[in-house]
């Protein structure tokens, strides 16, 4: 800039004012106005910027004079611009909040974490046991054949037993809903050799009206061992040990015998209450024990079915209904509550996935 005279230097320092005046700070309508107003001002090239700088051109006297004029309006326009900056910024976040837009300092939504079905869950823990026992897991399909779910197992066509398995036939196949896990006995003995030890949990179908205890659908675990000499003892310790881990070490086992056409003797098992250890309540209907399971020795046919000799080989096998456990373990009333995914229902099990 060419150095400037005291009147020049006046008369712009005048121009100025008149220009605040016309363009009050306070009236800036919003941020960027106010960043323009003050770039044009105090800008590196701004207005009073350059009358600041053109200071040095005037004698000291009038630097004397003049500058502190100059200083002030300088301190005077930065404090005002501050509080207009304010204003507006707090204008801003209001018209935001007052909108449907987004409040950054409202604490984040916590995730919606999955939970195991109570039923998933129960299977879980049986499987879990029968594997520290040495069970290995073993599966067939839901769609099985006659022969596996049926003949092999000794229930001969027009046996009067396959009334305690009525099912679900297909249209246009030879192939039935299994009734049971028992048809996985019969897969797992014809793929490997004695001995052998397996679970095989899964979903049967039973052609049954549906009420609070039965369902057409439902969960079992079977259990198959095959070895040398095996007896009912060994069954007896093992579902003995199995219970105990499931209910507690106080539970206690009972055998009655019962017929299945796949083992021979034939049980059915029942643990003692576990709401009344056994004196007798509502649950159990006073007995003090609670049915929980079919089980047995491996009756020869089924051997026989599958190439095993039953002069050398032996086994036991129990099958056991995983929702009536689950209902058991969890106060559970109506069967039908698993399955009809009412979030009130499920929400109530904590077991969350990891
Ligand atoms: N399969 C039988 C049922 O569903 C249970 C069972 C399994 C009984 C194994 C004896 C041995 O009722």
């Amino acid at each position: 800039m060419a150095a400037v005279t005291r009147a020049h230097w006046e008369k712009e320092l005048a121009q100025l004012e008149a220009f605040l005046k016309a363009h009050p700070l306070a009236a800036a309508s919003d941020l960027a106005a106010l960043d323009e107003l003050r770039v044009a001002v105090l800008g590196r090239s701004g207005s009073l910027t350059s009358l600041l700088k053109a200071l040095k051109d005037l004698s000291l006297d009038d630097k004397k004079e003049l500058g502190p004029k100059a200083q002030s309006l300088r301190v005077d326009l930065d404090a005002a611009i501050e509080a207009r900056k304010a204003e507006l910024e707090a204008a801003s976040d209001l018209a935001l909040s007052s909108e449907d837009a987004l409040d950054l300092t409202l604490p984040a939504y916590a995730p919606a974490r999955g939970r195991v079905h109570p039923l998933t869950s129960t299977l879980e823990e049986m499987t879990g046991i029968l594997s520290l026992m040495g069970f290995s897991w073993a599966e067939g399909p839901l769609a099985e054949s006659d022969d596996n779910n049926f003949t092999k197992l000794n229930i001969p066509e027009h046996h009067p037993a396959r009334g305690m398995f009525d099912t679900f036939y297909l249209e246009n196949s030879p192939l039935l809903m299994r009734t049971h896990t028992s048809p996985v006995q019969i897969r797992a003995m014809e793929t490997s050799r004695p001995p052998l030890r397996i679970m095989a949990p899964g979903r049967v179908f039973r052609h049954e009206a549906v009420d609070a205890t039965h369902s057409a659908v439902f969960h079992q675990v079977e259990g198959l061992y095959i070895d040398k000499n095996v007896t009912f003892a060994d069954l007896k310790g093992t579902l003995d040990v199995f219970m105990q881990k499931l209910f507690g070490a106080q539970t206690k086992t009972r055998f009655r015998p019962s017929y299945f056409p796949f083992t021979e003797p034939s049980a059915e098992v029942d643990v003692s209450c576990l709401f009344c250890a056994g004196s007798g309540c509502p649950i159990c209907k006073h007995s003090g024990w609670i049915e929980l399971l079919g089980a047995g020795l491996v009756h020869p046919n089924v051997l026989k079915a599958v190439d095993y000799d039953p002069q050398v080989w032996s086994g036991f096998a129990f099958g056991v209904g995983v929702e009536r456990i689950a209902m058991l373990r969890l106060g559970v009333k109506d069967i039908r509550a698993f399955y009809e995914n009412d979030m009130r229902f499920l929400e109530q099990f904590d077991e969350n996935l990891v």
